[in-house]
């Protein structure tokens, strides 16, 4: 069975009612990244932090998949399916879709400042003093800029296997995850759905890309319509 292995960032969940970071005017829901996503952020005003992190949460309850994370479950009617999403959001899973590698974190999830093996599922807010089990405060599950990405190399693994990828709704700004393309096998299709497409040395290195310049919504409808006739 084909491998198809899709790259998704922010742009996906878009028309679910989740901004994206940078179509906007640099700020994500009202704040610079550099304030709310970073050790330093975290350090300087915790509370702020995790504020921020528990409004993300709670937005989670309000949103729903859009026609674009549905596409994606339909594929696996006929193809072995990864996603390797930079998204926090849980809307992958609820759309259906079975493999999902979180690159970034996730939303709905905590760990302990201590032991970040410590992961506790979470759909609450969060406060300061809350611990984990060996006594350290609790914190969002989600890579800041900075942080190592600790499943980069699994994803790294899942693109070498590769047959056919798709990216959607990413930029293409943000390492390691937008260099994941150049570890598929150079030949195979790969397509890049996005309406506003963004550029960097790996994409352009790609041998056999195909742009489809539409929002998640319908050009995943239409592309996983296309790839389940061929
Ligand atoms: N359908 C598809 N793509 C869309 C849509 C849509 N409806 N609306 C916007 N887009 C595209 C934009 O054109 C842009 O290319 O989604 C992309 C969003 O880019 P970013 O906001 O930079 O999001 P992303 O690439 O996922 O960011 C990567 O940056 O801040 C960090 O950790 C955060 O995971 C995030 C990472």
């Amino acid at each position: 069975m084909k491998n198809i292995v899709v790259l998704s960032g922010a742009g996906i969940s878009a028309e679910s009612g989740i901004k994206t970071f940078r179509d906007a005017d640099g700020l994500w829901e009202g704040h610079d990244v550099m304030e709310v996503a970073t050790p330093e952020a975290w350090q300087r005003n915790p509370a702020l932090v995790l504020d921020f992190y528990n409004q993300r949460r709670k937005q989670l309850f309000e949103v729903s998949p859009n026609d674009g994370h549905k596409a994606l479950v339909r594929l696996e009617e006929k193809f072995s399916v990864n996603i390797i999403t930079q998204n926090v959001d849980d809307l992958h899973e609820r759309a259906g879709s079975r493999n999902i590698i979180h690159l970034h974190g996730e939303l709905k999830k905590v760990r302990s400042t201590i032991d970040p093996l410590l992961i506790y599922d979470w759909d609450e807010d969060l406060i300061l003093g809350q611990n984990c089990d060996k006594g350290s405060q609790l914190r969002p599950h989600i890579v800041w800029f900075g942080e190592a990405v600790p499943m980069i190399e699994p994803s790294r693994e899942i693109c070498r296997l590769a047959d056919l990828l798709i990216i959607v709704g990413t930029s293409l700004q943000v390492y390691p995850a937008a260099s994941l393309m150049a570890y598929a096998p150079a030949n195979i299709p790969m397509y890049y759905v996005d309406p506003n497409p963004g550029t960097s040395f790996e994409l352009s290195n790609m041998k056999n890309l195909t742009i489809i310049r539409e929002k998640a919504g319908k050009g995943l409808t239409e592309l996983v319509e296309q790839l389940l006739i061929n």
